[in-house]
């Protein structure tokens, strides 16, 4: 089964438009962005590649970062998400590029790139594809730098376990779907995470890069947050077949049963891999 969050419903109006405004009001997507960033030791570059760059989060952390000659491509398939993103971004060091990062080839010159950075979407990709991809597009000891979030991953944070995190929202919403609609849940499967971290690195290894550092992150949040990240379509839940009204409802009652300052902890997989220098 396509994941939740598959690349269906990105290119929507009304996502692009609640997921760039939910970027302005939160700090999940522009903290991990500058995080991913900072790895990417791009303060010497040229040009530097924001990968499934959605509506330019990411975009907004390397021009901080790059040096002010430098630029960079955003390159995502969703041209709603860069419509919002060309509003909300007017630098002219920024080039938009609509396309699948399947493609990133095609738009960019082999070997020209110092670093590609890619937050928040690399596991909705074609994995080795775009692995392959980005080392052609990468000058020798270039970096790239991506996340995966810890579902995807199979990992998290040790803080999931030591912070009390009050009644998922979650939960809830499938508690309150199941009692106002008949809702079933997917039964709980024990299907192996989608993208472990022994698989991202045998498939950085088939693409010719190697790893120079992995990290667990943590990010910290409320359930006030969660509940306007919730509010996304792409995001909205449960899955089946709900009109948006109607999650929003659910989601509603079921904020209504949590306290909005609790605290919740998501966790990330970061990964910082090279294309290797060239041997002398
Ligand atoms: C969660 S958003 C992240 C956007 C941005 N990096 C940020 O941090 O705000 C995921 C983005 O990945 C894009 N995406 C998913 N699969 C893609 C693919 N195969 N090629 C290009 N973009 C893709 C979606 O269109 C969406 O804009």
């Amino acid at each position: 089964m396509a994941p939740h969050d598959a690349v269906l419903g990105w290119d929507e109006n009304t996502t692009a438009e609640a997921y760039a405004a939910f970027t302005r009001d939160y700090p999940m997507y522009s903290a991990t962005s500058r995080d991913l960033a900072h790895r990417a030791q791009i303060t010497d570059s040229n040009l530097v590649v924001d990968l499934c760059g959605g509506a330019g989060a990411t975009a907004e952390a390397i021009l901080t970062l790059a040096p002010a000659q430098a630029r960079v491509i955003s390159l995502d398939n969703a041209a709603a998400m860069q419509r919002v993103g060309r509003r909300m971004l007017p630098d002219p060091r920024l080039t938009w590029v609509t396309a699948p990062a399947e493609d990133l080839t095609t738009h960019v010159p082999t070997g020209s790139v110092d670093a590609v950075v890619c937050n928040s979407a690399i596991w909705k990709t074609d994995v080795p594809t775009v692995f392959a991809a980005v080392h052609r597009v990468l000058r020798p000891g270039g970096r790239f730098v991506f996340n995966i979030g810890g579902g995807f991953a199979g990992i998290r944070h040790a803080d999931e376990n030591t912070i009390r995190t009050g009644l998922s929202l979650n939960h809830l919403i499938q508690q309150i779907a199941a009692r106002d609609h008949g809702y079933t849940p997917p039964p709980a499967t024990d299907a192996p995470p989608k993208l472990p971290l022994s698989t991202v690195a045998g498939e950085l290894a088939a693409a010719g890069m190697t790893v120079l550092d992995t990290e667990i992150t943590a990010q910290h949040s409320t359930v006030a947050e969660k509940k306007a990240w919730l509010s996304i379509p792409v995001f909205a839940r449960p899955d089946g077949d709900f009109t948006h009204e109607q999650r929003m409802a659910i989601l509603e009652k079921a904020y209504a049963l949590t306290a909005p300052d609790a605290p919740t902890v998501t966790s990330w997989l970061v990964v910082v891999a090279q294309r290797p220098e060239e041997a002398q």
